[in-house]
């Protein structure tokens, strides 16, 4: 029968080794989760910009994103979160004229940008022709998604006037055309869970100048 040398070790002895192992590891995370914790205090900065054509300037912690800064700390709520994860559009405003998910954007990231919120395109006297093409089309019901879709759709139109293609622009080099094809392609990052889509193409087909 062999003697066991030094670097034998019982199956049990396998079992207390680990067990220690462990409780080290787990009080380690323990420990270092504390440490986040306490020391985790917000990092704070001060961002400048501008909403609907008024300077506003903010002291933020810089994890806010513009949808939050927007709708908590300026109070502009017509901007909807919806899913929060870029994913529905509801958020949509217009940033130095192109159209972004405010959800997905910090706030400090825009330092001297001009924002345009659904507030900023018109008022319940003096609508926008988008907002009052929707009004006339029909394109909104329960309204939740509307003011991402309207500024959606107001830089959409802008976006085929300076001739940039869409994923269904046969003829990159040639400009982009108003047609429905087009319109549901940019659109498509807006959903409408009331399903309005028709009536809002009809609605941006009229602003754009074509036959409804
Ligand atoms: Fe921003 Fe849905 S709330 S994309
Ligand atoms: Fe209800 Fe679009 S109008 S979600």
């Amino acid at each position: 029968m062999s003697k066991p040398s030094d670097f034998d070790i019982s199956r049990r002895e396998v079992l207390v080794v680990g067990a220690v192992a462990a409780t080290v590891t787990t009080t380690t995370g323990v420990a270092h989760g504390q440490q986040v914790a306490t020391t985790g205090a917000p990092v704070m900065a001060r961002v400048a910009f501008t909403v609907n054509g008024a300077t506003k300037s903010l002291e933020i912690d810089t994890r806010t994103t513009l949808l939050d800064a927007l709708r908590e700390h300026l109070h502009l709520t017509g901007s909807k979160k919806g899913c929060d994860h870029g994913q529905c559009g509801a958020c949509t405003v217009i940033v130095d004229g192109r159209r972004i998910n405010s959800c997905l954007s910090l706030a400090v990231m825009h330092e001297g940008d001009a924002i345009t919120t659904i507030e900023g395109l018109g008022t319940v006297k003096s609508l926008h022709p988008m907002q009052a093409a929707f009004v006339k089309h029909d394109g909104y019901q329960c309204g939740y998604c509307t003011p991402g879709q309207i500024c959606s759709a107001v830089a959409v139109i802008d976006e085929i006037k300076a001739g940039i293609p869409s994923h269904v622009s046969t003829d990159l080099m040639a400009r982009p055309q108003v047609t429905p094809t087009e319109l549901r392609e940019r659109m498509s990052g807006n959903i409408c869970r009331c399903a309005a889509y028709p009536n809002i193409i009809d609605a941006m087909t009229e602003v754009a100048g074509g036959q409804a």
